[in-house]
């Protein structure tokens, strides 16, 4: 006579009907199920921290090209085409130079220019302050026309009269030129003629 073989003992024996879906927890005889997430959740949390990683590499090595300050830059670029299309390229030469000079609308331009980049040295209407007087006859690194473009695009004084090549247009630099070419003459009360006295503008 041999004892019968108990039962194995299953799952649905050993515990209660559905806990093997609880978590254990119980608090005050409430308890958890353990619920896997949905997988669209899931796939939703996985992918949201996929898309994390590949965008802040694309935002990072995207510079400001992304930013308020880039769409400004782009947005200032398409403007200064636009308002140069009119222009075509300007050759800083004397002839151009000259022909800008009593052209009302772009001397109103370059006039812009001018108290953009230029006044904090030589003065609202030319003058002069830490840079030269540019109303009066005597010039440094001038002795023809086109070379007022020259220095304003490559500096001089070993950067003392900063080189704007970087900072602006090359037409916004030839009518600038015309601006400042316009300015002599009018004598304004400042610093003192420095340099010599140069013949008058002439065209080629
Ligand atoms: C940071 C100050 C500064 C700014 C900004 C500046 N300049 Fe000058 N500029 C000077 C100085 C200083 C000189 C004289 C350099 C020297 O003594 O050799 C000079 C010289 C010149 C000259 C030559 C004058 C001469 O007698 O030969 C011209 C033309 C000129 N500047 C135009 C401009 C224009 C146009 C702008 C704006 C686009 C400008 N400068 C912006 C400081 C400045």
């Amino acid at each position: 006579m041999s004892d019968p073989i108990p039962p194995t003992p299953t799952d649905d024996d050993a515990l209660p009907k559905g806990a093997e879906m609880l978590t254990g927890h119980n608090y005050d005889g409430i308890q958890e199920y353990d619920n896997p997430t949905p997988a669209w959740w899931t796939w939703i949390f996985i992918g949201s921290v996929v898309f994390a990683v590949v965008y802040l590499f694309f935002v990072l090595s995207a510079g400001d090209e992304l930013s308020p300050h880039g769409q400004f830059r782009r947005a200032s670029i398409a403007n200064t085409e636009k308002k140069f299309g009119e222009l075509g390229d300007l050759e800083p030469d004397a002839a151009t130079i000259i022909a800008y000079m009593d052209n009302e609308q772009w001397m109103a331009f370059a006039g812009n220019v001018f108290k953009t980049n230029c006044i904090a040295c030589h003065g609202a209407n030319g003058e002069g302050g830490t840079g030269p007087n540019l109303t009066d006859d005597a010039y440094i690194h001038v002795a023809s026309i086109e070379d007022i473009a020259a220095v304003i695009r490559d500096g001089a004084a070993n950067g003392a009269m900063p080189p704007h090549e970087t900072r602006l247009h090359p037409n916004e630099i030839v009518l600038v030129a015309s601006y400042v070419a316009a300015m002599r003459g009018q004598n304004r009360p400042g610093n003192p003629p420095k340099g010599e006295d140069i013949p008058p503008w002439e065209t080629p």
